[in-house]
Protein backbone atom coordinates (compact mmCIF):
# COMPACT_ATOMS: atom_id res chain seq x y z
CA UNK A 1 0.00 0.00 0.00
CA UNK A 2 1.62 3.24 -0.60
CA UNK A 3 2.62 5.13 1.84
CA UNK A 4 -0.38 7.98 1.52
CA UNK A 5 -2.96 5.26 2.16
CA UNK A 6 -1.21 3.75 4.97
CA UNK A 7 -1.24 6.75 6.84
CA UNK A 8 -4.79 7.35 6.10
CA UNK A 9 -5.59 4.24 7.06
CA UNK A 10 -3.91 4.72 9.95
CA UNK A 11 -6.00 8.35 11.18
CA UNK A 12 -8.69 6.74 10.48
CA UNK A 13 -8.86 4.36 12.77
CA UNK A 14 -7.48 6.32 15.52
CA UNK A 15 -10.22 8.90 14.70
CA UNK A 16 -13.05 6.35 15.09
CA UNK A 17 -11.60 5.09 18.13
CA UNK A 18 -13.25 5.96 21.80
CA UNK A 19 -10.65 7.09 23.58
CA UNK A 20 -8.76 8.97 21.15
CA UNK A 21 -10.92 10.31 18.40
CA UNK A 22 -11.72 13.87 20.20
CA UNK A 23 -7.79 14.35 19.36
CA UNK A 24 -7.08 17.11 16.78
CA UNK A 25 -6.85 15.43 13.22
CA UNK A 26 -3.11 17.33 12.31
CA UNK A 27 -1.99 15.61 15.65
CA UNK A 28 -3.11 12.45 15.08
CA UNK A 29 -2.31 12.95 10.99
CA UNK A 30 1.69 13.82 12.19
CA UNK A 31 2.01 10.68 14.87
CA UNK A 32 0.77 8.37 11.83
CA UNK A 33 3.23 9.42 9.56
CA UNK A 34 5.93 8.61 12.12
CA UNK A 35 4.45 5.77 13.07
CA UNK A 36 4.33 4.12 9.49
CA UNK A 37 8.08 4.71 8.59
CA UNK A 38 8.49 2.71 12.07
CA UNK A 39 6.36 -0.16 11.44
CA UNK A 40 5.67 -2.37 7.58
CA UNK A 41 1.93 -3.30 8.83
CA UNK A 42 -0.97 -0.73 9.93
CA UNK A 43 -2.12 -2.71 13.07
CA UNK A 44 1.24 -2.58 15.16
CA UNK A 45 1.48 1.42 13.53
CA UNK A 46 -1.94 1.87 14.70
CA UNK A 47 -1.00 0.79 18.35
CA UNK A 48 1.84 2.82 18.00
CA UNK A 49 -0.21 5.84 17.84
CA UNK A 50 -2.32 4.87 21.04
CA UNK A 51 0.36 4.87 23.03
CA UNK A 52 1.54 7.82 21.83
CA UNK A 53 -1.82 9.69 22.32
CA UNK A 54 -1.84 8.25 25.93
CA UNK A 55 0.87 10.23 26.77
CA UNK A 56 0.29 12.89 25.02
CA UNK A 57 -3.99 13.16 25.68
CA UNK A 58 -3.63 11.83 29.77
CA UNK A 59 -7.16 10.77 29.26
CA UNK A 60 -6.48 9.10 32.42
CA UNK A 61 -6.16 12.57 34.05
CA UNK A 62 -9.96 13.19 33.50
CA UNK A 63 -12.62 15.14 32.12
CA UNK A 64 -16.52 16.29 32.80
CA UNK A 65 -19.65 15.51 30.60
CA UNK A 66 -19.21 18.16 27.92
CA UNK A 67 -23.04 18.32 27.15
CA UNK A 68 -24.52 18.20 30.40
CA UNK A 69 -21.87 20.87 31.75
CA UNK A 70 -22.77 23.24 28.44
CA UNK A 71 -26.39 23.10 29.19
CA UNK A 72 -25.81 23.43 33.13
CA UNK A 73 -24.07 26.56 31.90
CA UNK A 74 -26.63 27.73 29.60
CA UNK A 75 -29.45 27.37 32.76
CA UNK A 76 -27.70 29.16 34.90
CA UNK A 77 -26.68 32.44 33.31
CA UNK A 78 -29.86 32.36 31.93
CA UNK A 79 -31.16 32.37 35.09
CA UNK A 80 -28.42 34.89 35.96
CA UNK A 81 -27.31 32.84 38.65
CA UNK A 82 -23.81 33.95 39.88
CA UNK A 83 -23.69 30.95 42.66
CA UNK A 84 -24.68 28.29 40.34
CA UNK A 85 -22.26 29.34 37.49
CA UNK A 86 -19.26 29.73 40.43
CA UNK A 87 -20.42 25.81 41.05
CA UNK A 88 -20.53 24.86 37.79
CA UNK A 89 -16.68 25.86 37.02
CA UNK A 90 -15.54 24.27 40.04
CA UNK A 91 -17.38 20.89 39.15
CA UNK A 92 -15.17 20.82 35.63
CA UNK A 93 -12.01 22.30 37.23
CA UNK A 94 -12.48 19.01 39.74
CA UNK A 95 -13.02 16.70 36.95
CA UNK A 96 -9.32 17.34 35.50
CA UNK A 97 -6.54 16.31 37.70
CA UNK A 98 -4.42 19.32 36.84
CA UNK A 99 -7.00 21.63 38.08
CA UNK A 100 -8.37 19.76 40.76
CA UNK A 101 -4.95 19.70 42.34
CA UNK A 102 -4.84 23.44 42.32
CA UNK A 103 -8.31 24.13 43.54
CA UNK A 104 -7.51 24.87 47.28
CA UNK A 105 -4.88 27.33 46.28
CA UNK A 106 -6.86 29.02 42.93
CA UNK A 107 -7.54 32.43 43.99
CA UNK A 108 -4.13 32.98 45.62
CA UNK A 109 -2.19 31.14 42.88
CA UNK A 110 -3.91 33.96 40.16
CA UNK A 111 -3.58 36.89 43.10
CA UNK A 112 0.22 35.65 43.15
CA UNK A 113 1.42 35.66 39.57
CA UNK A 114 -0.48 38.29 38.34
CA UNK A 115 0.82 40.80 41.42
CA UNK A 116 4.45 39.96 39.72
CA UNK A 117 3.06 40.34 36.12
CA UNK A 118 0.60 43.14 36.28
CA UNK A 119 -3.14 42.11 35.58
CA UNK A 120 -2.82 41.32 31.95
CA UNK A 121 -5.24 42.20 29.07
CA UNK A 122 -4.50 39.76 27.27
CA UNK A 123 -3.82 36.21 28.57
CA UNK A 124 -3.19 32.82 26.59
CA UNK A 125 -3.14 29.05 28.48
CA UNK A 126 -1.37 27.11 26.28
CA UNK A 127 -2.20 22.80 26.31
CA UNK A 128 -5.11 24.81 28.42
CA UNK A 129 -7.03 21.32 29.93
CA UNK A 130 -9.97 22.85 31.94
CA UNK A 131 -8.45 25.59 33.20
CA UNK A 132 -9.83 28.68 31.77
CA UNK A 133 -12.82 27.64 33.66
CA UNK A 134 -11.05 29.38 36.74
CA UNK A 135 -11.57 32.79 34.87
CA UNK A 136 -13.88 33.70 37.86
CA UNK A 137 -10.96 33.00 40.18
CA UNK A 138 -8.03 34.76 38.24
CA UNK A 139 -9.22 38.56 39.44
CA UNK A 140 -10.64 40.10 36.65
CA UNK A 141 -14.20 41.95 37.47
CA UNK A 142 -16.95 39.64 36.90
CA UNK A 143 -19.83 41.17 34.94
CA UNK A 144 -22.48 38.40 33.59
CA UNK A 145 -24.75 41.21 31.98
CA UNK A 146 -21.69 40.92 29.25
CA UNK A 147 -22.55 39.42 25.95
CA UNK A 148 -19.86 37.71 23.56
CA UNK A 149 -16.99 40.14 22.90
CA UNK A 150 -18.28 42.64 25.11
CA UNK A 151 -15.68 41.89 27.44
CA UNK A 152 -12.55 43.67 27.01
CA UNK A 153 -10.00 40.86 28.02
CA UNK A 154 -8.85 38.83 25.63
CA UNK A 155 -8.35 34.93 26.58
CA UNK A 156 -6.22 32.36 24.25
CA UNK A 157 -6.39 29.00 25.13
CA UNK A 158 -4.69 26.16 23.09
CA UNK A 159 -5.63 22.61 23.50
CA UNK A 160 -6.08 19.33 21.03
CA UNK A 161 -8.47 17.87 22.48
CA UNK A 162 -11.62 19.07 20.42
CA UNK A 163 -14.46 18.86 22.57
CA UNK A 164 -12.80 20.61 25.29
CA UNK A 165 -12.14 23.83 23.00
CA UNK A 166 -15.93 23.59 22.61
CA UNK A 167 -16.98 23.92 25.60
CA UNK A 168 -14.22 26.57 26.66
CA UNK A 169 -15.37 28.91 23.77
CA UNK A 170 -19.07 27.91 25.08
CA UNK A 171 -18.20 28.71 28.63
CA UNK A 172 -16.09 31.97 27.33
CA UNK A 173 -19.02 33.41 25.00
CA UNK A 174 -21.49 33.08 28.35
CA UNK A 175 -18.50 35.07 30.31
CA UNK A 176 -18.82 37.84 27.95
CA UNK A 177 -15.50 37.08 26.12
CA UNK A 178 -14.70 35.74 22.69
CA UNK A 179 -14.46 32.73 22.04
CA UNK A 180 -10.66 32.25 21.48
CA UNK A 181 -9.63 28.87 22.46
CA UNK A 182 -8.16 26.95 19.42
CA UNK A 183 -7.63 22.92 18.66
CA UNK A 184 -3.87 23.55 18.25
CA UNK A 185 -1.38 21.52 18.52
CA UNK A 186 1.55 23.82 20.01
CA UNK A 187 4.21 21.32 19.15
CA UNK A 188 4.10 21.85 15.68
CA UNK A 189 2.84 25.25 15.32
CA UNK A 190 3.44 27.56 18.02
CA UNK A 191 0.84 30.30 19.09
CA UNK A 192 1.35 33.60 17.12
CA UNK A 193 -0.65 35.81 19.09
CA UNK A 194 0.89 38.40 21.15
CA UNK A 195 0.35 38.50 24.77
CA UNK A 196 0.76 40.18 28.38
CA UNK A 197 0.79 36.47 30.35
CA UNK A 198 1.42 33.60 28.86
CA UNK A 199 0.43 30.17 31.07
CA UNK A 200 2.01 26.55 30.57
CA UNK A 201 0.74 25.03 33.37
CA UNK A 202 1.72 21.80 34.36
CA UNK A 203 2.88 20.37 31.35
CA UNK A 204 6.28 21.03 30.01
CA UNK A 205 7.87 18.06 31.74
CA UNK A 206 6.00 15.52 29.33
CA UNK A 207 5.83 18.00 26.51
CA UNK A 208 9.77 17.52 27.00
CA UNK A 209 9.27 13.71 27.10
CA UNK A 210 6.51 13.54 24.18
CA UNK A 211 7.77 16.14 21.58
CA UNK A 212 11.69 15.49 22.50
CA UNK A 213 13.54 19.29 23.18
CA UNK A 214 10.57 21.35 21.74
CA UNK A 215 9.87 22.84 25.11
CA UNK A 216 12.73 25.49 25.03
CA UNK A 217 12.01 26.45 21.39
CA UNK A 218 8.28 27.11 22.01
CA UNK A 219 9.18 29.59 25.08
CA UNK A 220 11.74 31.68 22.93
CA UNK A 221 9.18 31.69 20.13
CA UNK A 222 5.85 33.08 22.56
CA UNK A 223 5.09 36.48 22.08
CA UNK A 224 4.36 37.51 25.68
CA UNK A 225 6.03 39.85 28.22
CA UNK A 226 5.63 37.07 30.83
CA UNK A 227 5.98 33.81 30.80
CA UNK A 228 4.39 31.56 34.02
CA UNK A 229 5.47 27.94 33.63
CA UNK A 230 4.64 25.45 36.38
CA UNK A 231 5.27 22.00 37.44
CA UNK A 232 3.83 19.99 40.41
CA UNK A 233 5.75 20.26 43.38
CA UNK A 234 4.64 16.68 44.60
CA UNK A 235 4.64 13.43 42.15
CA UNK A 236 0.77 12.13 41.59
CA UNK A 237 1.65 8.49 42.82
CA UNK A 238 4.04 8.28 46.00
CA UNK A 239 3.97 11.97 47.54
CA UNK A 240 7.41 12.63 46.51
CA UNK A 241 9.35 15.92 46.48
CA UNK A 242 9.49 17.06 43.22
CA UNK A 243 11.08 21.09 43.60
CA UNK A 244 14.41 20.33 43.43
CA UNK A 245 14.13 18.32 40.07
CA UNK A 246 11.94 20.68 38.60
CA UNK A 247 14.01 23.86 39.60
CA UNK A 248 17.03 21.74 37.93
CA UNK A 249 15.07 21.06 34.84
CA UNK A 250 13.46 24.87 34.46
CA UNK A 251 17.10 26.52 34.99
CA UNK A 252 18.29 24.20 32.05
CA UNK A 253 15.64 24.99 29.76
CA UNK A 254 16.39 28.52 30.02
CA UNK A 255 19.85 28.64 30.30
CA UNK A 256 21.89 31.06 28.20
CA UNK A 257 19.04 33.45 28.61
CA UNK A 258 18.61 36.89 30.94
CA UNK A 259 15.31 36.34 31.64
CA UNK A 260 14.82 37.88 35.64
CA UNK A 261 13.11 34.42 37.19
CA UNK A 262 10.59 34.85 40.43
CA UNK A 263 9.75 31.21 41.68
CA UNK A 264 6.55 30.72 43.81
CA UNK A 265 5.80 27.90 45.96
CA UNK A 266 2.63 26.62 46.22
CA UNK A 267 1.01 23.97 48.26
CA UNK A 268 1.33 21.41 45.39
CA UNK A 269 2.33 23.28 42.72
CA UNK A 270 5.59 25.22 41.61
CA UNK A 271 5.87 28.24 39.43
CA UNK A 272 8.06 30.18 37.43
CA UNK A 273 7.55 33.64 36.87
CA UNK A 274 9.89 34.43 33.67
CA UNK A 275 10.18 38.20 32.20
CA UNK A 276 10.67 38.24 29.09
CA UNK A 277 13.13 40.67 27.62
C1 LIG B 1 -1.69 17.94 32.20
S1 LIG B 1 -2.94 18.77 31.30
C2 LIG B 1 -2.58 20.41 31.91
C3 LIG B 1 -3.78 21.27 31.88
C4 LIG B 1 -3.57 22.72 32.34
N1 LIG B 1 -2.41 23.33 31.76
C5 LIG B 1 -3.54 22.80 33.85
O1 LIG B 1 -2.46 22.82 34.44
O2 LIG B 1 -4.61 22.85 34.44
C6 LIG B 1 -2.23 18.83 29.68
C7 LIG B 1 -3.12 19.34 28.57
O3 LIG B 1 -2.27 19.62 27.44
C8 LIG B 1 -2.90 19.24 26.26
N2 LIG B 1 -1.84 19.03 25.26
C9 LIG B 1 -0.90 18.04 25.23
N3 LIG B 1 -0.08 18.19 24.17
C10 LIG B 1 -0.50 19.32 23.51
C11 LIG B 1 -0.06 19.99 22.34
N4 LIG B 1 0.96 19.52 21.63
N5 LIG B 1 -0.70 21.11 21.95
C12 LIG B 1 -1.76 21.58 22.66
N6 LIG B 1 -2.24 20.97 23.77
C13 LIG B 1 -1.62 19.86 24.21
C14 LIG B 1 -3.68 17.99 26.65
O4 LIG B 1 -4.75 17.74 25.77
C15 LIG B 1 -4.16 18.35 28.07
O5 LIG B 1 -5.40 19.00 28.05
Amino acid sequence: MPIDERIEAVVTAVKQSAKYGDTNEATIRELAAEAVRQHKKTRPAIKAVRARLHSIMAPYLGDPDYAVEAARLDAAFAAGDDTAVATICLDCLDAHLSTRERLPIMAEFYARIFAITGQPDVLMDIACGLNPLAWRWMGWPVDSSLRQGEQAIQFYAYDIHEPRVAFINHYLRLEGLAPLARVQDVAMQFPQETADVALFLKEMPRFERNYGGRGRPLLEALNAKYLVISYPAVSTHGGRNLTNRYREFMVQIIQGYDWPVTELLFAGELVFVIEKR
